[in-house]
């Protein structure tokens, strides 16, 4: 490959969502240096551009570094922890003052805001961006969530811009979110909310299965309420996954699949943040601890085993209409949950945090896009205070109420 400095950015890191940030580089015809420790994926990039001015591959940090554009950006798209400290101080004795290091992965913000310290010594610019959507977004388009030394931003926004989604009234889906670790730590509670939707979802559905509904039904339910408030990307990939057959076998994929649920770090962190600030979480707590009932599977079926005391599909008396009436004001929790904290971050860290863009940024290319978003965008605006105290939350709760005690009732 050729050595000319022509590339404007650097990924380290070619996992899945490395890879797929970097040809969505390429798409936008910014050209960009990959490194991976392993060069089969890096070579697999190369042949897939075809194109060696747009995407150069590259085996050792000094090589990618001595490609890039000055100053230099490097992305980093490896495992948060260890690993983002291990690459940070392999190119920190290569990088000079005036670069740039951004690290796009699900990292606690505390470290983050270490990490800027540290690279600050040597004037090495840091940011911490959250980056959702997973290998989909990152190749057809992100929420970026940006976050740290606001004097660097004008050397990344170029660079952003271009590859993030666009919500569906054509605003990009990225911007500067705030000084410190603040990109990761609404990138944290963005996933705090993502658990809360993901065992919503999952609830209705053992709901739906014991009011007697089989699981392609089920999907054909959730189908059917995606035109509705509670419609989304997490409610559609739910539906995909329910009416998925097992390809080696019969039934459905579904029962194939081991009941845990593991978790990387962003909702223990969240649920710890939580407690910290003393904002009452209740739905995203259950979430987290959820997770963690889910892998203890042998306490779980033998508890099972010896206390069940109905079970069976057709033992519930509730029907589809009843549950998405339920299941809208307790997603509508999530989010009054997660916009609470934020607020409550904003105070404790000095963030000049803006909620209602933060929402309006989440509404394309991340998991939580989805109809619900923008309805709470208007209340949202006011940034007057909790949404819980909102009359657009009071209003949706009391309508819905009926519905959603006849739910928790029979569960
Ligand atoms: C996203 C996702 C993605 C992933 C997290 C959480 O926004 O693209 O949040 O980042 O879901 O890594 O993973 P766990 O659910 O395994 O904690």
């Amino acid at each position: 490959m050729s050595n000319s400095k022509k590339y404007s950015v650097g990924i380290v890191g070619l996992g899945a969502m490395g890879s797929a940030l970097a040809l969505n580089f390429a798409d936008h015809r910014i050209p960009v240096a990959v490194y991976n420790r392993t060069s089969e994926r890096a070579g697999q990039l190369v042949r897939e551009v075809g194109n060696p001015d747009l995407l150069g591959a590259f085996f050792t940090l000094e090589d990618l570094c001595a490609s890039l554009k000055l100053p230099r950006v490097v992305i980093l798209m490896v495992p948060s922890g260890a690993p983002v400290d291990d690459q940070i101080r392999a190119l920190s004795g290569i990088l000079k003052a005036g670069d740039l290091i951004v690290d796009g992965g699900n990292s606690f913000f505390q470290d983050t805001i270490r990490r800027e310290q540290e690279l600050a010594f040597r004037q090495i610019s840091f940011i911490g961006c959250g980056v959702s959507g997973g290998p989909e977004g990152a190749r057809r388009g992100p929420a970026l969530m940006p976050g740290g030394d606001v004097a660097a931003w004008s050397l990344l926004a170029p660079l952003l811009m271009p590859i993030a989604a666009k919500n569906p009234d054509g605003r990009v889906c990225c911007r500067w979110i705030g000084p410190d670790g603040a990109g990761h730590y609404v990138k944290m509670v963005h996933n705090f909310i993502e658990y809360g939707v993901m065992e919503l979802i999952g609830e209705t559905v053992w709901l739906l299965a014991g009011a007697g509904f089989s699981l392609p039904e089920c999907a054909g339910i959730l189908r059917s309420w995606q035109k509705g408030a509670c419609g989304g990307y997490l409610l559609g990939i739910s539906a995909d996954i329910l009416e998925t057959a097992d390809p080696e076998g019969e039934g459905a994929l579904l029962d194939r699949i081991v009941d845990r649920a593991e978790q990387k770090g962003t909702g223990e962190w969240a649920l710890a943040e939580s407690i910290r600030l003393g904002v009452p979480i209740d739905t995203l707590a259950a979430a987290v601890l959820a997770r963690i009932v889910s892998c203890a599977s042998r306490d779980r079926r033998s508890f099972a085993a010896r206390c069940a005391v109905c079970g069976g599909s057709g033992a519930l008396d509730l029907n589809a209409g009843m549950l998405e009436k339920a299941l809208y004001p307790a997603l509508l929790s999530c989010y009054a949950q997660g916009f609470e904290l934020l607020r409550a971050a904003a105070v404790a860290y000095h963030w000049p945090l803006k909620l209602a863009k933060i929402a309006d940024l989440w509404r394309g290319g991340c998991i939580l896009q989805g109809n619900l978003l923008g309805e709470i965008l208007p209340a949202l605006a006011g940034e007057t205070g909790n949404l819980f105290a909102t009359v657009f939350l009071a209003d949706r709760v009391r309508d819905n109420a009926c519905a959603w005690r006849r739910t928790v009732a029979e569960a």
